[in-house]
């Protein structure tokens, strides 16, 4: 396993975003919606250094590939509480196409947040099939398939510390 982003980059990185993310909600109550699995590492980080009153939720999706491949969402597990009204943070642990967090923000929109950011720990630019405004992204990296820090290969790897890549 090569290692693309290592611990210390990672939380130094992570660090900063909480920073911002302190200063633009200014002790409000934020609701972090964690995209499972792969945002739980980066969610955690990001929670436990911002001293607002933050909220979890979770909502769990995937793309199913029909006849052609227009990469369409599906929700295997839905969130269960109220978020009308709220100050949203959809946390994701990688933007690759942009199909799945498109796909959230207008779900989640239809809700009626009071506001709604999206963080997302990675994204890779050079994939992307729809433009997608994303608020805080960690790194950006090129066209590489990574895993650890919650990101998988079969479900394998999410448990490493640092982001690396299968050659
Ligand atoms: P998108 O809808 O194409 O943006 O896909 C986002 C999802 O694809 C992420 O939430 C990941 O679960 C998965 N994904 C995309 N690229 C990678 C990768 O390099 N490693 C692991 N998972 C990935
Ligand atoms: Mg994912």
């Amino acid at each position: 396993m090569d290692i693309l982003i290592n611990e210390e980059k990672l939380q130094k990185r992570i660090q900063e975003i909480a920073k911002e993310i302190e200063k633009e909600y200014e002790g409000k109550q934020i609701l972090f919606l964690g995209v499972l699995k792969g945002s739980v590492p980066f969610l955690w980080e990001l929670a436990k250094n911002i001293k607002n009153d933050i909220r979890f939720e979770f909502i769990e999706v995937s793309s199913y590939q029909g006849t052609e491949s227009t990469g369409k969402i599906k929700i295997n597990k839905d969130i269960t509480q109220s978020i009308t009204g709220k100050d949203v943070i959809i946390v994701e642990d990688i933007v690759d196409t942009g199909r799945t967090l498109t796909f959230l923000k207008q779900y989640i929109l239809e809700k009626k947040p009071n506001s709604l950011k999206i963080a997302a720990l990675l994204s890779k630019p050079s994939r992307r099939v729809i433009e997608i405004d994303v608020d805080h992204i960690g790194f950006e990296i090129e066209d590489k398939f990574v895993v650890g820090f919650g990101l998988d290969y079969d479900q394998k790897y999410r448990n490493l510390p640092y982001v690396g890549y299968i050659e």
